[in-house]
């Protein structure tokens, strides 16, 4: 019998996803996005845009910042991948976690994981020396309930704790 589509299109793809190895049979098409909602049901990063305008499906591949609606996920194989739920240590939040709600950073929460996962990696990377350099190097992320200036606060004070 001839394959149809989505079998001829379907791949084993192995993802490590905060620290758990999934082998996943995939359509060679579906984005990395898709598979952590759909197939791994970690549906924290969200789909606000599907192509790569909004920010709301940031995650972490091998540390650095990605929008996993724009990689496809076979492509993301062999990478190490951080979602929004591999940041809490078991029941500790982590900082810029803790932040965002102790700053009231958020109101309909929509964007706040890609905020977040955002905000961690530009601590991490020397990037929050100032308000306007947190804005500059968060301008990827949007939100639609103009949470900004508590998002900026949470950053600072997250990153203050951390030393930057
Ligand atoms: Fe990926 Fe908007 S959903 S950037
Ligand atoms: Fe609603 Fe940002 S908190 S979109």
């Amino acid at each position: 019998m001839k394959d149809g589509p989505d079998e001829a299109a379907a791949r084993t793809t192995i993802l490590t996803v905060n620290g758990a190895v999934h082998e996943l049979a995939l359509d060679s098409r579906v984005t990395l996005l898709d598979a952590l909602r759909e197939h791994l049901g970690l549906t924290g990063s969200k789909k606000g845009c599907d192509r790569g305008e909004c920010g709301a499906c940031t995650v972490h591949v091998d540390g650095r910042r990605a929008l996993s609606c724009l990689i496809l996920a076979h492509a993301a194989t062999a990478k190490e991948i951080t979602t929004i739920e591999g940041l809490a240590e078991g029941e500790v939040l982590h900082p810029v976690q803790a932040a965002f709600i102790g700053h009231d950073a958020f109101q309909c929460g929509f964007c706040t994981s890609g905020q977040i996962m955002s905000a961690v990696a530009l601590i991490r990377e020397g990037h929050a020396g100032s308000d306007d350099e947190i804005r500059e190097f968060m301008s990827g992320n949007l939100c639609r309930c103009s949470a900004y200036p508590q998002i900026v606060t949470a950053v600072r004070a997250a990153a203050s704790q951390e030393g930057n």
